[in-house]
């Protein structure tokens, strides 16, 4: 088992080019497995309000549902860096607010660091929450909490004046102290000129690979999530036809009775059968 990373590994593997691995899972089992196949992070992201509950998008989800979900993937990955993400309106209010529940991620859930959305607009979020001790990723470009102003799920930065505008994004946040910063659906060269300008590591979901490393939505990764498939995402298997094949089978085979089988039952040791075949008898001999 791989001793669990803590920030200045991430810095270290910036420095040494060694690709930060980042993946989102939102409950025990896929922690489970996000943690034996080695993963440097996992993100808990408020993207479980469409993965897991079916929510259009992110904005319903709550602390409480992100706090429970965090808790569970602690447990399913106790040796794995996790980044607890914060949803709508948990850190837009005020800075008081944001930093309480900032805290309620690390004192609920044992989360190692949160995630909120925002650039120079969040600034003051950022250093309330750093000078509460609390270790923060910023998440800047394509932002899913503000699609209404973003004018909907659109790369961000594709003309020059936008791409400048992503660039101080990611300037003001690491002046107000963020420890790491995930860029979304941003063109490579715009991402690419962040990552080497800034000292913090920078990681990319749909927005190239010249940074220190790469997240991908788990449900997206194994074919789970059916609603959509952004073009930046690689599917790796299909679990979805997976699962459906054989709940089929197992329907037909119900169906058909040839589930369940011998091996799937508990017999009575023969001696205990032979007791209770007399005694029901007994009762059916004497009923009136
Ligand atoms: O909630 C999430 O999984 C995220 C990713 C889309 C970056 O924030």
């Amino acid at each position: 088992m791989a001793k669990k990373k803590a920030i200045h590994d991430f810095y270290q593997m910036k420095k040494s080019k060694e690709k930060v691995t980042w993946l989102t899972s939102y409950d025990f089992p896929t922690a489970q497995f996000a943690q034996k196949a080695g993963l440097d992070m996992i993100l808990v992201g408020d993207s479980l309000g469409m993965c897991v509950y079916g929510y259009k998008g992110t904005i319903p989800v709550t602390m409480d549902q992100c706090i429970l979900h965090c808790d569970a993937v602690r447990r399913g990955a106790p040796d794995t860096f996790i980044v607890g993400d914060m949803p709508f309106m948990s850190y837009q209010i005020s800075d008081s607010k944001a930093v309480y529940n900032a805290g309620r991620f690390l004192k609920e859930a044992d989360m190692d660091a949160i995630k909120l959305e925002g650039g120079t607009r969040v600034v003051s979020r950022i250093k309330a929450i750093v000078n509460a001790g609390i270790l923060v990723v910023a998440h800047i470009g394509l932002t899913p909490q503000s699609t209404g102003i973003l004018g909907g799920h659109k790369v961000q930065g594709r003309t020059a004046r936008e791409a400048e505008l992503v660039v101080e994004d990611a300037l003001a946040i690491q002046a107000a102290g963020a420890h790491m910063l995930l860029v979304e659906a941003v063109p490579p060269e715009v991402t690419g000129y962040i990552a080497q300008t800034l000292s913090i590591p920078v990681f990319s979901i749909g927005a190239g690979k010249e940074c220190d490393g790469q997240l991908l939505i788990v449900s997206d990764l194994i074919g789970q999530f059916q609603a959509f498939t952004p073009r930046f995402v690689k599917k790796y298997c299909d679990v979805a036809t997976i699962i459906t094949d054989a709940m089929k089978a197992y329907c037909k085979d119900v169906r058909k009775g040839n589930f369940p089988e011998e091996q799937h039952c508990y017999h009575m040791p023969e001696e205990e059968k032979q007791i209770f075949l007399t005694r029901i008898q007994d009762r059916t001999n004497h009923r009136p």
